[in-house]
């Protein structure tokens, strides 16, 4: 199999085993996810914030996303513009959110907000130990990391969407911090 066919095949295993997990499942999980993101300094001190927002059987987000509203800072989610442009956009008031075509929660408008970011909570189908992501194949958020600076890049999993290992190329980032239910990896403390 070639490097692709390997993504490929990854993305199919790994979503239809998450998809497997039940709402109820999901939702207990991410409550714990997020307890274990506020343990963490540099989000809990954090000014700037982009994060996505959840779809389907993700590692859901409303929640956070209700509390960053409420607080003072900056928040920015993603919105895909172009085929291969994803762009954060500021948000303080969920009206101004609307599902796309495809059911997920995206901005009304196209303002781009100015990088850097403090964090940024990144999702993705597939994760290791060591911080290397598998997302859905676009390349929105590697080609987003590209050009955007961001202080702490942190990925939020199920236990269950992690790998041994995971097919990689060049443009692909990794992240400082990889948060699931059961425990927080700090991929900056291993090297
Ligand atoms: N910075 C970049 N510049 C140009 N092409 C890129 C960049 N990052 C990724 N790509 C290309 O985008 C395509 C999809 O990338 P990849 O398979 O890594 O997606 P993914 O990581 O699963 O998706 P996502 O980043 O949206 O979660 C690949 O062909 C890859 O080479
Ligand atoms: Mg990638």
């Amino acid at each position: 199999m070639t490097l692709l066919e390997q993504k490929k095949h990854l993305r199919t295993v790994l979503k239809q085993r998450r998809s497997l997990v039940s709402e109820s499942k999901r939702r207990v999980m991410s409550q714990q996810i997020y307890k274990y993101l506020y343990e963490i300094d540099e989000f809990s001190h954090a000014k700037s914030i982009f994060c996505y927002i959840s779809y389907l059987s993700e590692v859901e987000t409303h929640t956070l996303i209700n509390d960053f509203i409420g607080q003072n800072l900056a928040l920015a989610v993603p919105k895909i513009i172009k085929k291969s442009e994803m762009i954060a956009v500021p948000l303080s008031d969920l009206s101004d959110l609307e599902p796309d075509k495809m059911g997920i929660l995206t901005p009304k408008n196209n303002q781009s907000a100015s990088a850097p970011f403090d964090i940024a909570i990144t999702p993705g189908v597939g994760f290791t130990a060591t911080g290397e992501r598998l997302g859905y194949g676009k390349g929105y958020y590697d080609r987003w990391f590209s050009q955007n600076k961001v202080k702490t890049k942190i990925g939020v999993a199920f236990e269950i969407q992690l790998v041994e290992q995971l097919p990689t190329e060049k443009t692909d980032v990794s992240l400082d911090i990889l948060v699931t239910e059961e425990r927080i990896i700090d991929l900056r403390k291993a090297f």
